[in-house]
């Protein structure tokens, strides 16, 4: 591992052009000997029940993800093998390791179940992560567009796509799968191994940790608010948009921002409403100062509850109604939203953080001809175009903290307890932080907006 790390932090600025490699690095790295195994933040198949009869709350990430020594897997066509220099926390790796709603091993029996390469993932081991940010260094037959040495951000997106059912939209096939959730040999690991056409141009201005940051949030906040795909925003629209502070709340704010939308960003604590001020977002409610209750202690919502939320919005908005609600906290603000969006307006989701049972009074959907959108993190078009806006600097990485690999449980705990901002990352084998950067000029452009979000976190 150690001649791979020094061939990459050889690399410096020699790069000629975004996901190039500059002349003899691609056989430079081809020649690289792999090391029979790496280390890896894995769950256990014989741990699933660990936590059986414990709340959600008390599942304790540091207790089930551990860091192991695993084989590297045998590549295949269409593959690539990726040294991962830094990856992130998502919400999906604080689910697999509190085994809810269900153990991600199901996925990878069911992947085991396909063929041949699918067999590879069923495993008593899960290596989980679905975003990184590092050096390509071996690419499988078929493979053409990328070789080794490209430096790389991965997507999520795992597609098989031998059904017609994917070719309008890869969201659509039948055997999509988010990479390192519902598929082995994920990101949080010094190796990982993905489809070629996950791979995309690492944001040149950034460091490792940074690159790593965005992927999945970016992604999914793109396709669901932006893209037609999801609710299609535009110009002038009012955008609610809840826990505006964290992972896709931070990129869903700024693409309002940087559309001409307005963002009505809702936040739990006074220091978030600042992360969102940071950002751009003048419109900002604490839903925590404010005290919303949208559910009596009967069970039952509260409508005047509901009311007084969107009185709440319309005087941030000079009186209109929101256009689009961009929603994921599922069973607790569903009602809600559905009631304070206008009529014509969209409410689109893509997740159900607090319970996937959501209740919402049907009148104020069909008689405001209101529609509900579900969406699902993005296409590889939607994905590109989402990491093109990073490496722009349109759109900026919104870290707050970094962890080593060896510190991802107490990195997943944070998450899992809402203790963070907008995205932890972790560092594989990048040594430190603040390496990787490939253009200091865009970067010198961009660096006080970088900056504000993690000093304001
Ligand atoms: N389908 C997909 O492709 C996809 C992709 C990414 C994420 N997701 C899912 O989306 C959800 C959010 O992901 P994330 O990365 O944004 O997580 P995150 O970084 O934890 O941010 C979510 C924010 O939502 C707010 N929130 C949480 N519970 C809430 C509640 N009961 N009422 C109101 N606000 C609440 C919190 O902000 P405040 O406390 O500041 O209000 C929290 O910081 C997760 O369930 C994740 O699995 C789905």
């Amino acid at each position: 591992m150690k001649e791979i790390l020094d061939a990459i932090l050889a690399q410096s600025t020699q790069q000629t052009s975004p996901g190039g490699t500059a002349p003899g690095t691609a056989a430079d790295f081809a020649a690289l000997p792999l090391p029979d195994s790496y280390r890896a933040v894995t769950v256990h198949k014989d741990e699933t029940e660990m936590f059986e009869g414990l709340t959600t709350r008390d599942k304790d990430p540091r207790k089930s993800l551990h860091l192991d020594e695993v084989p590297v897997p045998e590549l295949g066509p269409g593959e690539a093998l990726v040294a991962v220099m830094a990856s992130s926390v998502n919400y999906n790796s604080v689910w697999t390791s509190i085994f809810e709603p269900l153990p991600t091993f199901a996925f990878l029996e069911r992947y085991g179940r396909q063929g041949e390469l699918g067999r590879r993932h069923d495993l008593p081991y899960h290596i989980i992560g679905s975003d990184l940010a590092g050096v390509v260094l071996r690419t499988g037959a078929g493979v053409n567009a990328w070789q080794p040495g490209d430096e790389v951000v991965a997507h999520c997106l795992s597609v098989e796509l031998e059904s017609a059912d994917g070719h309008n939209d890869t969201m659509l096939d039948p055997e999509q799968r988010i990479w390192g959730f519902e598929t082995n040999f994920g990101g949080l690991a010094e190796i990982a191994l993905v489809k070629s056409n996950q791979l995309m141009p690492k944001p040149r201005h950034l460091t490792w940790e940074e690159a790593a940051s965005p992927g999945l949030v970016n992604s999914t906040a793109y396709r669901q608010l932006v893209s037609g795909n999801g609710a299609g925003m535009k110009q002038g629209d009012n955008v609610l948009i809840w826990g505006a502070s964290g992972g896709l709340g931070s990129y869903a704010t700024q693409f309002a921002l940087a559309g001409g939308a307005t963002p009505v960003c809702v936040v739990s604590s006074e220091q978030k409403a600042e992360v969102c001020r940071a950002m751009g977002a003048e419109a900002v409610i604490d839903r925590s100062a404010e005290g919303y209750a949208f559910w009596g202690e009967d069970g039952e919502q509260d409508p005047r509850e509901w009311k007084r939320f969107g009185k709440r919005i319309r005087e941030l908005t000079g009186g209109e109604d929101v256009d689009i609600v961009f929603e994921h906290p599922g069973r607790e603000t569903f009602g809600a939203s559905v009631y304070v969006t206008r009529k014509g307006g969209t409410i689109v989701t893509c997740a159900s953080t607090s319970g996937y049972k959501h209740e919402y009074d049907n009148r104020y959907l069909w008689m405001s001809l209101k529609r509900i959108v579900g969406s699902h993190f993005a296409n590889y078009r939607e994905a590109w175009e989402a990491n093109r806006l990073i490496a722009k600097g349109r759109i900026h990485p919104t870290l707050s903290k970094v962890y080593a690999l060896e510190e991802t449980g107490q990195a997943a705990y944070d998450v899992h307890h809402n203790l963070h901002q907008g995205k932890v990352g972790v560092l594989a084998l990048a040594p430190r932080e603040g390496l990787g950067v490939r253009d200091s000029e865009l970067r010198a452009r961009h660096i006080d907006a970088i900056n504000r979000f993690r000093s304001a976190a």
